[in-house]
């Protein structure tokens, strides 16, 4: 699909609902950029624990994000990250710094930061973001806004199927962990987890992947011919 107009579209959703991959593929199909703002909340928890930031210490952090250079890299299956220009896309995804990114995001000094860079970073249009505040806070006014949700226990078990390593105790953690970082998700104070009032909803418990990117394909389809 091809078109001269250049949209701002928002995926919001909890992990495990399979935004990341849903987006990643609507960008390469649009031709658009694909931008994972949770990459950012990660590489600035990742600086906060190499520097033994307290992640409950919002003016530390404010500072930690303020001189800190985050850049997202668009590649082919997902967002190369760099942390001050060293690659930190495998490192980010590790457990400490997951549960570090949940803790740090709660801060709203730190989402300011974030959210003028991710502003910035989508100005031009023609992006796919995805995150938890991207219809709400980010882009209130993108073309096209979807709520992506699944059951937990499905979201847990598609992260656990991830890795096949896992020991039954570590899958267990893995399933505590995502039931513990949504709820923080969505009750913190600041750009809380919950759909925009103009979002599209998707549930995809029982949906492919392939099924979810035809509709918000079918969506964007829309939007451009209105
Ligand atoms: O999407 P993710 O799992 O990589 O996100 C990591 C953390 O960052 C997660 O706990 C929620 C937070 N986050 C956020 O608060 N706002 C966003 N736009 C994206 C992620």
């Amino acid at each position: 699909m091809t078109d001269a107009r250049q949209l701002v579209i928002a995926i919001d959703g909890p992990a495990g609902s399979g935004k990341s991959t849903i987006a990643a593929r609507l960008a390469k199909k649009l031709g658009y950029v694909n931008l994972e703002s949770g990459a950012m909340y990660r590489a600035i928890a990742l600086k906060a624990l190499e520097h033994q930031v307290d992640l409950d210490d919002a003016s530390a952090l404010r500072s930690l994000a303020d001189t800190t250079v985050i850049r997202l890299e668009p590649q082919p299956d997902g967002n190369r990250v760099l942390l001050d220009d060293r690659d930190v896309s495998q490192r980010i995804r590790e457990s400490d710094v997951t549960l570090a990114a949940s803790r740090v995001s709660v801060h709203p000094a730190v989402r300011q930061v974030m959210v003028a860079r991710q502003r910035a970073m989508g100005a031009r249009g023609g992006v796919v973001m995805e995150g938890r505040d991207i219809g709400t806070a980010v882009f209130p006014s993108a073309d096209v806004k979807v709520f992506l949700d699944a059951d937990p226990r499905i979201r847990a078990e598609r992260r656990v199927a991830q890795n096949s390593t896992h020991t039954p105790e570590e899958a267990r953690r893995i399933v505590e962990d995502l039931i513990a970082r949504d709820q923080r998700d969505r009750t913190r104070a600041v750009s809380p987890l919950v759909p925009a009032s103009d979002a599209v909803i998707l549930d995809s418990t029982n949906l492919s992947i392939d099924d979810v990117v035809d509709r918000v394909e079918e969506l964007v389809r829309q939007k451009l011919s209105s």
